[in-house]
């Protein structure tokens, strides 16, 4: 009864993780960095965020890549506002107890449950239609990324899981492995839920598509002006021309209205009906953008040039992560009977 009380007390936890697979873009801040800042702010939630290296591991290939992506990720997070002693904030390989839970969970863990992974699935079926072997380029870190995803979630008895649509479906294998082990070892774990933001807050890329690392249509957070410039310079418009009325409903506005007040929303789109240039639209928005963008690259790039300060945050980060992890293993490991 006192824990079931103490339960009512405690904060929601909240997790989430990034893989360090590339530049951060601005779809990753709209869509996940930003919404879980804004959350962490709540003092009745608990919230911890992390950087999915050995997750990155099933797709980047070498030393140099590994350690570029995951500063810049790290990097990301502290310039657009993440404070460490708000969040706890790590790296998923400091946490060597979310490896040990993953061994334990593949053993309840049904083979077939892995073939209907979407990430595997989506594999196989691209191998199929190309006629090479099915498990052509399949990596057992792709296999079993669901199961470390499962790890990571339960390991912490997280709550609530901010994800992309595509990652839901990991949620929810982490949930049917909570429960098979709670069936059969007693209630140890809270059954995660997936959070996923409204889908208009998908945010489109440079092709009118879902902004998106595998499209290569991203525009990347963090670069200098002339990139940036560069970028927004690439998005792919019509052939009207200036002075001919264009609609509001195109790849432009949408990115305007992320960062304008609703009154510059209202005269921006007001003028593009009016027929503004696509040239001189993008000369707009291109401003727009710095200017929220501008206070944050500093940060960013202070981090980057600190880059034993960020060493620090991410290693007390994992000290506070792994002093719930540790307890928590070992209560597992005592319900399964490897130790008394
Ligand atoms: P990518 O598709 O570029 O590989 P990731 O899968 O690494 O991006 O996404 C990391 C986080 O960023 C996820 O939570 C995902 O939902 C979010 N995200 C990625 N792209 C977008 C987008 N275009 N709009 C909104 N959120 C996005
Ligand atoms: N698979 C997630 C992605 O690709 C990243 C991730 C790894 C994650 N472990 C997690 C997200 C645990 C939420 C919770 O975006």
């Amino acid at each position: 009864k006192v824990a079931l009380l103490l339960r009512g007390f405690m904060k929601e936890r909240v997790l989430t993780g990034i893989k360090p697979t590339g530049y951060a873009h601005l779809g990753n801040y709209f869509g996940a960095i930003k919404p879980a800042i804004e959350m962490s702010k709540d003092e009745g939630i608990d919230c911890l965020y992390f950087i999915a290296d050995y997750h990155a591991l099933t797709t980047v290939k070498t030393r140099e890549e590994m350690e570029e992506f995951t500063y810049n990720i790290a990097c990301t997070w502290l310039a657009c506002g993440l404070d460490p002693s708000k969040v706890i904030f790590y790296k998923q390989s400091d946490i060597p107890e979310d490896l040990e839970l993953g061994w334990i969970l593949c053993n309840l863990t049904p083979k077939g449950l892995m073939n209907r992974a979407h990430a595997y699935k989506a594999c196989v079926e691209k191998n199929e239609a190309a006629g090479v072997d099915r498990d052509a380029g399949v990596n057992m870190g792709l296999y079993n990324y669901p199961v470390l995803m499962a790890a990571d979630i339960l390991l912490f008895n997280s709550k609530r899981i901010p994800v992309g649509l595509d990652q839901t479906q990991h949620v929810e294998i982490a949930r049917d492995i909570a429960i098979y082990f709670n069936n059969r070892y007693g209630n140890i774990f809270t059954l995660p839920e997936s959070f996923v933001e409204k889908e208009t807050s998908i945010l489109v890329g440079l092709d009118g598509r879902k902004m998106s690392k595998s499209y290569g249509n991203t525009i990347q957070l963090f670069t200098d002006e002339k990139t940036l410039q560069k970028s927004v310079n690439r998005i792919v418009t019509d052939s009207r021309l200036p002075g001919e009325a264009k609609d509001t409903d195109n790849t432009i506005c949408k990115l305007y209205r992320l960062f304008a007040t609703p009154d510059e929303v209202q005269d921006f789109e007001r003028r593009m009906l009016e027929g503004l240039g696509w040239g001189d639209a993008k000369k707009e928005l291109f401003a727009k953008m710095n200017q929220t963008i501008s206070p944050m690259r500093e940060k960013f790039d202070y981090y980057q040039s600190h880059r034993d300060e960020v060493d620090v945050i991410l290693e007390e980060g994992a000290k506070k992560a792994r002093a719930i992890a540790t307890p928590m293993l070992a209560k597992i490991k005592k319900a399964i009977g490897i130790t008394r």
